[in-house]
Protein backbone atom coordinates (compact mmCIF):
# COMPACT_ATOMS: atom_id res chain seq x y z
CA UNK A 1 0.00 0.00 0.00
CA UNK A 2 1.17 3.50 -0.87
CA UNK A 3 2.23 5.25 1.70
CA UNK A 4 0.26 8.19 1.29
CA UNK A 5 -2.73 5.67 1.55
CA UNK A 6 -1.14 4.34 4.93
CA UNK A 7 -0.65 7.76 6.67
CA UNK A 8 -4.75 8.15 5.55
CA UNK A 9 -5.71 5.14 7.18
CA UNK A 10 -3.35 5.85 10.34
CA UNK A 11 -4.77 9.32 10.88
CA UNK A 12 -8.19 8.04 10.64
CA UNK A 13 -7.88 5.16 13.27
CA UNK A 14 -6.22 8.00 15.31
CA UNK A 15 -8.99 10.31 14.99
CA UNK A 16 -11.64 7.91 15.59
CA UNK A 17 -10.13 7.22 18.71
CA UNK A 18 -10.43 10.85 20.09
CA UNK A 19 -8.83 11.30 23.49
CA UNK A 20 -7.48 7.32 23.80
CA UNK A 21 -8.30 4.10 25.03
CA UNK A 22 -8.12 4.91 28.57
CA UNK A 23 -10.34 8.04 28.54
CA UNK A 24 -13.03 6.18 26.55
CA UNK A 25 -13.07 3.57 29.29
CA UNK A 26 -13.37 6.60 32.14
CA UNK A 27 -15.89 7.72 29.75
CA UNK A 28 -18.21 4.18 29.82
CA UNK A 29 -17.23 3.72 33.76
CA UNK A 30 -19.37 7.30 34.39
CA UNK A 31 -22.41 5.50 32.78
CA UNK A 32 -21.45 7.86 29.60
CA UNK A 33 -21.38 7.14 25.49
CA UNK A 34 -18.92 8.29 23.66
CA UNK A 35 -19.38 11.08 20.75
CA UNK A 36 -19.01 9.15 18.03
CA UNK A 37 -21.27 6.46 19.95
CA UNK A 38 -23.82 8.59 20.31
CA UNK A 39 -23.54 9.67 16.72
CA UNK A 40 -24.10 6.50 15.60
CA UNK A 41 -27.55 6.05 17.67
CA UNK A 42 -28.90 9.30 16.85
CA UNK A 43 -28.27 8.94 12.66
CA UNK A 44 -29.19 6.35 10.59
CA UNK A 45 -27.33 3.51 10.11
CA UNK A 46 -23.93 4.28 7.63
CA UNK A 47 -25.15 7.99 7.15
CA UNK A 48 -23.07 10.01 9.02
CA UNK A 49 -20.45 11.91 6.58
CA UNK A 50 -17.73 13.29 9.27
CA UNK A 51 -16.13 17.13 8.36
CA UNK A 52 -12.86 18.44 9.94
CA UNK A 53 -11.98 15.02 11.46
CA UNK A 54 -7.97 15.88 10.82
CA UNK A 55 -8.34 19.49 12.78
CA UNK A 56 -6.13 20.56 15.68
CA UNK A 57 -6.01 23.30 18.29
CA UNK A 58 -3.47 25.80 17.26
CA UNK A 59 -2.76 26.59 20.94
CA UNK A 60 1.16 26.38 22.85
CA UNK A 61 0.61 28.12 25.72
CA UNK A 62 0.88 25.88 29.08
CA UNK A 63 2.69 23.55 26.44
CA UNK A 64 -0.34 22.79 24.78
CA UNK A 65 1.82 22.69 21.39
CA UNK A 66 2.80 18.88 22.58
CA UNK A 67 -0.50 17.74 23.18
CA UNK A 68 -2.60 17.66 20.02
CA UNK A 69 -5.36 15.36 19.75
CA UNK A 70 -6.95 14.67 15.95
CA UNK A 71 -10.84 16.43 16.09
CA UNK A 72 -9.91 18.79 18.57
CA UNK A 73 -12.54 17.21 21.25
CA UNK A 74 -15.90 17.23 18.66
CA UNK A 75 -17.07 15.42 16.29
CA UNK A 76 -18.62 16.80 13.69
CA UNK A 77 -20.95 16.35 10.31
CA UNK A 78 -24.16 16.28 8.39
CA UNK A 79 -25.84 12.49 7.93
CA UNK A 80 -29.84 11.52 8.15
CA UNK A 81 -32.79 10.76 10.44
CA UNK A 82 -35.41 8.93 8.95
CA UNK A 83 -34.08 9.66 5.71
CA UNK A 84 -34.06 13.41 6.35
CA UNK A 85 -31.06 15.59 5.98
CA UNK A 86 -29.63 17.23 9.59
CA UNK A 87 -26.38 18.88 10.33
CA UNK A 88 -24.50 17.48 13.60
CA UNK A 89 -21.99 18.31 16.23
CA UNK A 90 -21.44 16.21 19.47
CA UNK A 91 -19.02 16.86 22.07
CA UNK A 92 -15.73 14.54 22.83
CA UNK A 93 -15.54 14.79 26.43
CA UNK A 94 -12.29 12.26 25.63
CA UNK A 95 -10.32 14.91 24.37
CA UNK A 96 -9.75 17.87 27.18
CA UNK A 97 -12.80 17.12 28.65
CA UNK A 98 -14.83 18.49 25.27
CA UNK A 99 -13.51 21.69 26.11
CA UNK A 100 -14.10 24.83 23.43
CA UNK A 101 -11.28 25.87 21.90
CA UNK A 102 -11.04 28.47 18.96
CA UNK A 103 -10.78 25.82 16.40
CA UNK A 104 -13.38 23.34 18.26
CA UNK A 105 -15.47 26.12 17.98
CA UNK A 106 -14.81 26.76 14.42
CA UNK A 107 -15.71 23.45 13.35
CA UNK A 108 -19.19 23.83 15.10
CA UNK A 109 -19.82 27.30 13.43
CA UNK A 110 -18.97 25.74 9.75
CA UNK A 111 -21.42 23.23 10.80
CA UNK A 112 -24.18 25.96 11.59
CA UNK A 113 -23.27 28.09 8.50
CA UNK A 114 -23.71 24.21 6.27
CA UNK A 115 -27.36 23.59 8.23
CA UNK A 116 -28.28 27.49 7.35
CA UNK A 117 -27.37 27.68 4.16
CA UNK A 118 -28.68 24.42 3.54
CA UNK A 119 -31.92 24.32 5.70
CA UNK A 120 -31.89 21.72 7.89
CA UNK A 121 -32.25 20.71 11.12
CA UNK A 122 -28.82 21.03 13.49
CA UNK A 123 -28.35 19.29 16.62
CA UNK A 124 -25.50 19.87 18.97
CA UNK A 125 -24.75 16.66 21.49
CA UNK A 126 -22.90 18.74 24.81
CA UNK A 127 -20.62 17.29 26.95
CA UNK A 128 -18.07 19.56 27.68
CA UNK A 129 -15.70 21.16 30.47
CA UNK A 130 -16.84 24.71 29.02
CA UNK A 131 -14.29 27.33 27.60
CA UNK A 132 -10.89 25.74 26.99
CA UNK A 133 -8.85 27.32 29.95
CA UNK A 134 -5.61 27.19 28.20
CA UNK A 135 -6.65 29.34 25.62
CA UNK A 136 -8.17 31.80 27.17
CA UNK A 137 -9.86 34.37 25.42
CA UNK A 138 -10.11 33.05 22.04
CA UNK A 139 -12.30 30.25 23.54
CA UNK A 140 -14.80 33.09 24.82
CA UNK A 141 -14.94 34.37 21.38
CA UNK A 142 -15.74 30.89 20.05
CA UNK A 143 -18.64 30.88 21.60
CA UNK A 144 -20.32 33.87 21.16
CA UNK A 145 -19.31 33.09 17.33
CA UNK A 146 -21.31 30.26 18.15
CA UNK A 147 -24.23 31.94 20.22
CA UNK A 148 -24.52 34.70 17.18
CA UNK A 149 -25.24 31.77 14.99
CA UNK A 150 -27.62 30.21 16.95
CA UNK A 151 -29.34 33.24 16.80
CA UNK A 152 -29.02 33.68 13.20
CA UNK A 153 -30.61 30.32 12.35
CA UNK A 154 -33.06 30.53 14.75
CA UNK A 155 -36.63 30.41 13.53
CA UNK A 156 -35.06 29.35 9.82
CA UNK A 157 -34.02 25.78 10.79
CA UNK A 158 -35.03 23.27 14.40
CA UNK A 159 -32.01 23.76 16.41
CA UNK A 160 -32.25 21.00 19.19
CA UNK A 161 -29.60 20.47 21.78
CA UNK A 162 -28.94 17.71 23.63
CA UNK A 163 -26.91 17.71 27.53
CA UNK A 164 -25.19 14.49 28.08
CA UNK A 165 -22.67 15.53 30.57
CA UNK A 166 -21.80 19.08 32.13
CA UNK A 167 -22.80 22.20 30.93
CA UNK A 168 -21.71 25.50 32.70
CA UNK A 169 -20.64 28.70 32.92
CA UNK A 170 -21.76 30.93 29.65
CA UNK A 171 -21.62 27.46 27.65
CA UNK A 172 -25.49 27.19 28.81
CA UNK A 173 -26.65 30.16 26.31
CA UNK A 174 -25.42 28.07 23.21
CA UNK A 175 -28.40 25.37 24.35
CA UNK A 176 -30.65 28.49 25.46
CA UNK A 177 -30.76 29.90 22.56
CA UNK A 178 -31.34 26.74 20.70
CA UNK A 179 -35.34 25.28 20.27
CA UNK A 180 -35.80 22.21 22.49
CA UNK A 181 -33.07 20.90 25.20
CA UNK A 182 -32.85 17.49 26.25
CA UNK A 183 -31.38 16.50 29.59
CA UNK A 184 -30.21 12.97 30.64
CA UNK A 185 -31.10 12.38 34.04
CA UNK A 186 -28.34 11.94 36.45
CA UNK A 187 -25.69 12.82 34.11
CA UNK A 188 -26.38 15.74 32.57
CA UNK A 189 -26.36 19.20 34.69
CA UNK A 190 -26.59 22.57 33.38
CA UNK A 191 -25.55 26.11 35.28
CA UNK A 192 -24.09 29.62 35.14
CA UNK A 193 -22.34 29.00 38.17
CA UNK A 194 -21.35 25.87 39.88
CA UNK A 195 -22.00 24.77 43.85
CA UNK A 196 -18.48 26.00 44.36
CA UNK A 197 -19.15 29.70 43.82
CA UNK A 198 -22.76 29.53 44.96
CA UNK A 199 -21.02 28.19 48.51
CA UNK A 200 -19.05 31.61 48.24
CA UNK A 201 -21.41 33.81 46.74
CA UNK A 202 -24.53 33.11 48.49
CA UNK A 203 -23.82 30.56 51.42
CA UNK A 204 -25.75 27.49 50.03
CA UNK A 205 -24.84 24.48 49.93
CA UNK A 206 -26.26 22.37 47.14
CA UNK A 207 -24.79 19.15 44.76
CA UNK A 208 -24.27 19.79 41.00
CA UNK A 209 -27.72 17.79 40.34
CA UNK A 210 -30.20 19.80 42.82
CA UNK A 211 -28.98 22.90 41.30
CA UNK A 212 -28.62 22.23 37.85
CA UNK A 213 -29.84 18.22 37.12
CA UNK A 214 -32.18 17.17 34.20
CA UNK A 215 -35.29 16.87 36.84
CA UNK A 216 -34.41 20.37 38.11
CA UNK A 217 -34.35 21.54 34.67
CA UNK A 218 -37.29 19.92 33.58
CA UNK A 219 -39.39 21.17 36.76
CA UNK A 220 -38.77 23.85 38.12
CA UNK A 221 -37.16 25.90 35.53
CA UNK A 222 -38.26 24.84 32.27
CA UNK A 223 -34.84 25.23 31.48
CA UNK A 224 -34.78 21.38 30.03
CA UNK A 225 -37.51 20.55 27.22
CA UNK A 226 -37.10 16.75 27.55
CA UNK A 227 -35.76 14.88 30.32
CA UNK A 228 -34.56 11.32 29.55
CA UNK A 229 -33.84 8.30 31.52
CA UNK A 230 -30.50 7.36 30.04
CA UNK A 231 -28.51 8.23 26.48
CA UNK A 232 -30.66 5.92 24.55
CA UNK A 233 -33.96 7.03 25.09
CA UNK A 234 -32.83 10.73 24.83
CA UNK A 235 -31.17 10.13 21.19
CA UNK A 236 -34.07 8.31 19.97
CA UNK A 237 -36.47 10.65 21.26
CA UNK A 238 -34.51 13.38 19.27
CA UNK A 239 -35.08 11.10 16.62
CA UNK A 240 -38.89 11.37 17.09
CA UNK A 241 -39.11 14.88 17.46
CA UNK A 242 -37.59 15.95 15.03
CA UNK A 243 -40.39 13.57 12.97
CA UNK A 244 -43.21 16.68 13.75
CA UNK A 245 -40.58 19.33 12.16
CA UNK A 246 -39.99 20.31 8.62
CA UNK A 247 -36.82 20.91 7.77
CA UNK A 248 -36.75 25.30 7.71
CA UNK A 249 -39.21 28.05 7.90
CA UNK A 250 -40.29 27.53 4.03
CA UNK A 251 -41.24 23.74 4.07
CA UNK A 252 -44.32 21.84 5.76
CA UNK A 253 -44.27 18.93 7.65
CA UNK A 254 -45.61 15.78 5.55
CA UNK A 255 -48.45 13.03 6.36
CA UNK A 256 -47.57 9.55 7.19
CA UNK A 257 -49.50 6.73 8.11
CA UNK A 258 -51.31 6.38 10.84
CA UNK A 259 -54.17 4.28 13.02
CA UNK A 260 -56.56 5.87 14.96
CA UNK A 261 -58.50 3.03 17.45
CA UNK A 262 -62.72 3.35 16.33
CA UNK A 263 -63.31 3.56 20.39
CA UNK A 264 -61.65 6.58 21.04
CA UNK A 265 -63.95 9.06 19.58
CA UNK A 266 -66.63 7.44 21.90
CA UNK A 267 -64.64 7.56 25.06
CA UNK A 268 -64.68 11.62 24.10
CA UNK A 269 -68.10 11.61 25.60
CA UNK A 270 -67.38 10.17 28.61
CA UNK A 271 -65.10 12.78 29.97
CA UNK A 272 -66.09 15.57 31.04
CA UNK A 273 -67.97 15.49 34.56
CA UNK A 274 -71.34 16.40 35.34
CA UNK A 275 -70.04 18.98 38.02
CA UNK A 276 -68.26 21.91 36.62
CA UNK A 277 -66.02 22.21 39.22
CA UNK A 278 -64.66 18.35 39.16
CA UNK A 279 -60.83 18.28 37.48
CA UNK A 280 -60.74 15.70 34.44
CA UNK A 281 -57.29 14.96 32.57
CA UNK A 282 -56.93 16.95 29.51
CA UNK A 283 -54.51 14.78 28.43
CA UNK A 284 -57.06 11.82 28.08
CA UNK A 285 -59.36 14.38 25.44
CA UNK A 286 -55.74 14.78 23.53
CA UNK A 287 -55.15 10.91 23.76
CA UNK A 288 -58.34 10.25 22.25
CA UNK A 289 -58.80 12.89 20.04
CA UNK A 290 -54.99 11.99 17.74
CA UNK A 291 -53.72 9.33 16.16
CA UNK A 292 -52.66 6.35 18.05
CA UNK A 293 -49.52 6.90 20.13
CA UNK A 294 -48.94 10.19 17.96
CA UNK A 295 -48.63 13.02 21.05
CA UNK A 296 -45.06 13.39 22.18
CA UNK A 297 -45.70 15.96 24.96
CA UNK A 298 -43.22 19.18 25.69
CA UNK A 299 -42.23 20.19 29.07
CA UNK A 300 -43.90 17.33 30.82
CA UNK A 301 -43.13 18.26 33.83
CA UNK A 302 -43.01 21.76 33.92
CA UNK A 303 -46.56 24.42 34.65
CA UNK A 304 -48.80 20.85 34.17
CA UNK A 305 -51.33 23.37 34.52
CA UNK A 306 -50.57 23.41 30.55
CA UNK A 307 -50.48 20.80 28.29
CA UNK A 308 -48.08 21.81 25.17
CA UNK A 309 -47.20 18.81 22.27
CA UNK A 310 -46.67 17.58 19.20
CA UNK A 311 -49.55 14.71 17.71
CA UNK A 312 -50.83 13.88 14.18
CA UNK A 313 -54.44 13.99 13.03
CA UNK A 314 -54.83 11.68 10.51
CA UNK A 315 -51.36 11.73 9.50
CA UNK A 316 -50.45 15.42 9.69
CA UNK A 317 -48.38 17.05 12.39
CA UNK A 318 -49.98 19.62 14.83
CA UNK A 319 -49.20 21.60 17.51
CA UNK A 320 -51.21 20.92 20.96
CA UNK A 321 -51.96 23.90 23.32
CA UNK A 322 -54.33 22.63 26.15
CA UNK A 323 -55.08 24.14 29.86
CA UNK A 324 -55.22 21.06 32.28
CA UNK A 325 -58.21 21.58 34.75
CA UNK A 326 -56.13 18.37 36.36
CA UNK A 327 -53.71 20.64 37.78
CA UNK A 328 -54.49 23.80 39.51
CA UNK A 329 -57.32 23.84 37.93
CA UNK A 330 -55.91 24.50 34.26
CA UNK A 331 -55.28 28.21 35.45
CA UNK A 332 -53.00 30.79 33.99
CA UNK A 333 -50.49 31.89 35.49
CA UNK A 334 -46.37 33.12 35.08
CA UNK A 335 -44.79 30.02 34.06
CA UNK A 336 -48.02 28.09 32.00
CA UNK A 337 -47.93 31.43 29.82
CA UNK A 338 -44.11 31.56 29.22
CA UNK A 339 -44.29 27.87 28.61
CA UNK A 340 -47.28 28.11 26.13
CA UNK A 341 -45.85 31.24 24.45
CA UNK A 342 -42.87 29.69 23.12
CA UNK A 343 -44.43 26.58 21.67
CA UNK A 344 -46.46 28.52 19.90
CA UNK A 345 -43.73 30.70 18.22
CA UNK A 346 -42.17 27.39 17.52
CA UNK A 347 -45.02 26.08 15.74
CA UNK A 348 -45.70 29.30 14.11
CA UNK A 349 -42.01 30.06 12.50
CA UNK A 350 -41.99 26.22 11.21
CA UNK A 351 -45.73 25.94 9.72
CA UNK A 352 -46.88 23.84 12.43
CA UNK A 353 -50.75 24.19 12.62
CA UNK A 354 -52.01 24.91 16.35
CA UNK A 355 -54.66 22.80 18.18
CA UNK A 356 -55.68 24.29 21.06
CA UNK A 357 -58.02 22.48 24.28
CA UNK A 358 -59.55 25.04 26.09
CA UNK A 359 -60.74 24.79 30.26
CA UNK A 360 -59.45 27.96 32.01
CA UNK A 361 -60.94 29.62 35.29
CA UNK A 362 -58.93 32.49 34.31
CA UNK A 363 -55.40 34.00 35.85
CA UNK A 364 -54.14 33.05 39.39
CA UNK A 365 -54.51 35.72 41.77
CA UNK A 366 -51.73 36.61 44.06
CA UNK A 367 -48.89 38.89 45.19
CA UNK A 368 -46.42 35.76 43.81
CA UNK A 369 -47.94 36.30 40.36
CA UNK A 370 -48.22 40.00 40.30
CA UNK A 371 -44.66 40.39 41.89
CA UNK A 372 -43.54 38.01 38.95
CA UNK A 373 -45.30 39.93 35.76
CA UNK A 374 -48.27 37.43 35.14
CA UNK A 375 -49.10 40.85 33.07
CA UNK A 376 -45.76 40.76 30.99
CA UNK A 377 -46.02 37.26 30.81
CA UNK A 378 -49.53 36.44 29.84
CA UNK A 379 -49.06 39.41 27.14
CA UNK A 380 -46.30 37.21 25.97
CA UNK A 381 -48.97 34.06 25.17
CA UNK A 382 -51.87 36.91 23.56
CA UNK A 383 -48.87 38.45 22.07
CA UNK A 384 -47.45 34.60 20.43
CA UNK A 385 -51.32 33.82 19.47
CA UNK A 386 -52.38 36.81 17.90
CA UNK A 387 -49.17 36.94 15.61
CA UNK A 388 -49.20 33.35 14.69
CA UNK A 389 -50.33 32.84 10.96
CA UNK A 390 -50.55 29.17 10.42
CA UNK A 391 -54.02 27.32 10.38
CA UNK A 392 -55.76 27.74 14.15
CA UNK A 393 -57.92 25.99 15.79
CA UNK A 394 -59.39 26.16 19.61
CA UNK A 395 -62.21 23.59 21.06
CA UNK A 396 -63.60 24.97 24.06
CA UNK A 397 -64.11 21.72 26.54
CA UNK A 398 -65.75 23.44 29.02
CA UNK A 399 -64.68 26.71 30.89
CA UNK A 400 -63.58 29.97 29.05
CA UNK A 401 -63.91 32.71 31.76
CA UNK A 402 -62.53 36.18 31.83
CA UNK A 403 -59.17 37.07 29.70
CA UNK A 404 -57.99 34.07 29.77
CA UNK A 405 -60.78 33.28 26.80
CA UNK A 406 -59.56 35.94 25.12
CA UNK A 407 -56.13 34.93 25.54
CA UNK A 408 -56.81 30.65 24.62
CA UNK A 409 -56.75 31.16 20.88
CA UNK A 410 -60.12 33.00 20.54
CA UNK A 411 -61.67 33.87 16.72
CA UNK A 412 -60.62 37.91 18.20
CA UNK A 413 -56.88 37.23 18.00
CA UNK A 414 -57.19 35.35 14.97
CA UNK A 415 -58.21 32.01 15.47
CA UNK A 416 -59.60 30.70 12.15
CA UNK A 417 -61.95 28.03 13.73
CA UNK A 418 -63.69 27.74 17.30
CA UNK A 419 -65.32 25.10 18.58
CA UNK A 420 -67.10 24.45 21.62
CA UNK A 421 -68.53 21.41 23.40
CA UNK A 422 -72.02 21.60 24.83
CA UNK A 423 -70.35 21.42 28.18
CA UNK A 424 -68.70 24.51 27.35
CA UNK A 425 -68.76 28.15 29.56
CA UNK A 426 -68.00 31.29 28.16
CA UNK A 427 -68.67 34.14 30.05
CA UNK A 428 -66.18 36.94 32.53
CA UNK A 429 -66.64 34.56 35.38
CA UNK A 430 -67.52 31.57 37.45
CA UNK A 431 -71.54 31.84 38.18
CA UNK A 432 -71.31 32.43 41.39
CA UNK A 433 -68.44 34.65 41.53
CA UNK A 434 -70.48 36.77 38.94
CA UNK A 435 -73.60 36.62 41.27
CA UNK A 436 -72.20 37.89 44.18
CA UNK A 437 -70.97 40.91 42.12
CA UNK A 438 -74.05 41.92 40.21
CA UNK A 439 -76.42 40.61 43.13
CA UNK A 440 -75.10 42.03 45.84
CA UNK A 441 -77.68 44.44 47.25
CA UNK A 442 -80.18 41.59 46.03
CA UNK A 443 -78.24 39.01 48.28
CA UNK A 444 -77.78 41.22 51.01
CA UNK A 445 -81.31 42.29 51.17
CA UNK A 446 -82.83 38.97 51.07
CA UNK A 447 -84.61 37.14 54.38
CA UNK A 448 -82.25 33.54 53.55
CA UNK A 449 -79.08 35.19 51.73
CA UNK A 450 -77.51 31.32 51.03
CA UNK A 451 -80.83 30.36 48.86
CA UNK A 452 -80.67 34.38 47.56
CA UNK A 453 -77.33 33.44 45.81
CA UNK A 454 -78.13 30.07 44.90
CA UNK A 455 -81.10 31.30 43.17
CA UNK A 456 -78.67 34.37 41.42
CA UNK A 457 -76.22 32.05 40.70
CA UNK A 458 -78.75 30.33 38.44
CA UNK A 459 -79.90 32.74 37.01
CA UNK A 460 -76.39 33.76 35.72
CA UNK A 461 -75.47 30.47 34.93
CA UNK A 462 -78.44 29.90 32.78
CA UNK A 463 -77.43 32.61 30.70
CA UNK A 464 -74.00 32.40 30.48
CA UNK A 465 -72.87 28.60 31.61
CA UNK A 466 -73.10 27.23 27.69
CA UNK A 467 -71.90 28.10 24.46
CA UNK A 468 -74.84 29.62 22.88
CA UNK A 469 -74.15 33.34 24.09
CA UNK A 470 -71.10 32.95 22.18
CA UNK A 471 -72.33 31.07 19.19
CA UNK A 472 -74.74 33.80 18.65
CA UNK A 473 -72.11 36.16 18.42
CA UNK A 474 -70.30 33.90 15.99
CA UNK A 475 -67.58 34.15 18.53
CA UNK A 476 -68.00 30.07 18.39
CA UNK A 477 -68.41 29.00 14.83
CA UNK A 478 -70.40 25.64 16.16
CA UNK A 479 -71.41 23.86 19.03
CA UNK A 480 -70.26 19.93 18.27
CA UNK A 481 -70.78 16.90 20.27
CA UNK A 482 -67.00 15.33 21.71
CA UNK A 483 -67.35 12.73 19.60
CA UNK A 484 -67.08 14.75 16.56
CA UNK A 485 -64.62 16.62 17.31
CA UNK A 486 -61.78 14.42 15.39
CA UNK A 487 -63.71 14.41 12.51
CA UNK A 488 -64.71 17.80 12.25
CA UNK A 489 -60.99 18.92 13.41
CA UNK A 490 -59.56 16.92 10.44
CA UNK A 491 -62.02 18.49 7.69
CA UNK A 492 -61.06 21.81 9.49
CA UNK A 493 -57.12 21.18 8.79
CA UNK A 494 -57.85 20.57 5.53
CA UNK A 495 -59.87 23.18 4.78
CA UNK A 496 -57.10 25.64 6.16
CA UNK A 497 -54.20 24.16 4.63
CA UNK A 498 -53.37 26.60 2.14
CA UNK A 499 -54.62 29.25 4.59
CA UNK A 500 -52.31 32.59 3.82
CA UNK A 501 -51.88 35.79 6.14
CA UNK A 502 -49.56 38.77 5.90
CA UNK A 503 -48.64 40.60 9.07
CA UNK A 504 -48.12 44.22 8.86
CA UNK A 505 -44.57 44.36 7.54
CA UNK A 506 -41.68 44.95 10.22
CA UNK A 507 -38.34 44.61 11.10
CA UNK A 508 -39.14 42.72 13.72
CA UNK A 509 -42.45 42.64 16.75
CA UNK A 510 -41.56 43.48 20.65
CA UNK A 511 -42.50 40.69 22.32
CA UNK A 512 -42.96 41.49 26.11
CA UNK A 513 -40.03 39.65 27.60
C1 LIG B 1 -9.29 22.38 29.48
C2 LIG B 1 -10.33 20.71 30.62
C3 LIG B 1 -11.41 21.58 30.92
C4 LIG B 1 -11.36 22.89 30.43
C5 LIG B 1 -11.83 19.65 31.78
N1 LIG B 1 -10.63 19.55 31.18
N2 LIG B 1 -12.30 20.88 31.65
N3 LIG B 1 -9.27 21.12 29.91
N4 LIG B 1 -10.27 23.26 29.71
N5 LIG B 1 -12.35 23.74 30.67
C6 LIG B 1 -9.79 18.37 31.09
C7 LIG B 1 -9.20 17.94 32.43
O1 LIG B 1 -8.01 18.64 32.65
C8 LIG B 1 -8.98 16.46 32.21
O2 LIG B 1 -7.81 16.28 31.44
C9 LIG B 1 -10.13 16.06 31.34
O3 LIG B 1 -10.61 17.27 30.73
C10 LIG B 1 -11.27 15.45 32.10
O4 LIG B 1 -11.57 16.27 33.20
P1 LIG B 1 -11.77 15.70 34.67
O5 LIG B 1 -11.73 16.86 35.59
O6 LIG B 1 -10.85 14.58 34.92
O7 LIG B 1 -13.25 15.11 34.57
P2 LIG B 1 -14.38 15.09 35.65
O8 LIG B 1 -13.87 14.64 36.97
O9 LIG B 1 -15.52 14.31 35.05
O10 LIG B 1 -14.85 16.61 35.83
C11 LIG B 1 -15.43 17.30 34.75
C12 LIG B 1 -15.53 18.80 35.07
C13 LIG B 1 -14.15 19.35 35.50
C14 LIG B 1 -16.53 18.97 36.21
C15 LIG B 1 -16.07 19.49 33.83
O11 LIG B 1 -13.18 18.93 34.55
C16 LIG B 1 -14.12 20.83 35.58
O12 LIG B 1 -14.55 21.41 36.56
N6 LIG B 1 -13.56 21.48 34.55
C17 LIG B 1 -13.39 22.89 34.53
C18 LIG B 1 -14.70 23.56 34.29
C19 LIG B 1 -14.55 25.06 34.09
O13 LIG B 1 -14.31 25.77 35.08
N7 LIG B 1 -14.63 25.48 32.82
C20 LIG B 1 -14.50 26.84 32.49
C21 LIG B 1 -15.87 27.42 32.74
S1 LIG B 1 -15.99 29.06 32.24
P3 LIG B 1 -6.88 14.97 31.55
O14 LIG B 1 -5.75 15.23 30.63
O15 LIG B 1 -6.52 14.85 32.98
O16 LIG B 1 -7.76 13.82 31.10
C22 LIG B 1 -16.62 28.95 30.75
C23 LIG B 1 -16.86 30.28 30.17
C24 LIG B 1 -17.61 30.17 28.92
O17 LIG B 1 -16.83 27.94 30.23
C25 LIG B 1 -18.03 31.57 28.55
C26 LIG B 1 -18.74 31.60 27.28
C27 LIG B 1 -19.33 32.94 27.05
Amino acid sequence: MADSRKQLLQKREESLLGGGVSRIESQHKKGKLTARERLSILLDENSFQEIGAFVMHRSSDFGMDKQKLLGDGVVTGFGKINGRLVYVFSQDFTVFGGSLSETHAEKICKIMDLALKNGAPLIGLNDSGGARIQEGVVSLGGYADIFYRNVQSSGVIPQISAIMGPCAGGAVYSPALTDFIFMVENSSYMFVTGPNVVKTVTNEEVSSEDLGGASVHGSKSGVAHFTEQNEVTCLHNIRKLLSYVPQNCEEHTSGIDFDYSSDKSQKLAEIIPANPNQPYDMKEVIENVVDDNSFMEVHKNFAENMVVGFARLAGRGIGIVANQPAFLAGVLDVNSSQKAARFVRFCDAFNIPLLVFEDVPGFLPGTDQEWNAIITNGAKLLYAFSEATVPRITVITRKAYGGAYDVMNSKHIGADLNYAWPSAEIAVMGAKGAAEIIFKKDIDQATDKIEALKEKEQEYSNLFANPYRAAERGFIDDVIMPEETRDKLILAFDMLKNKVVNNPRKKHGNIPL
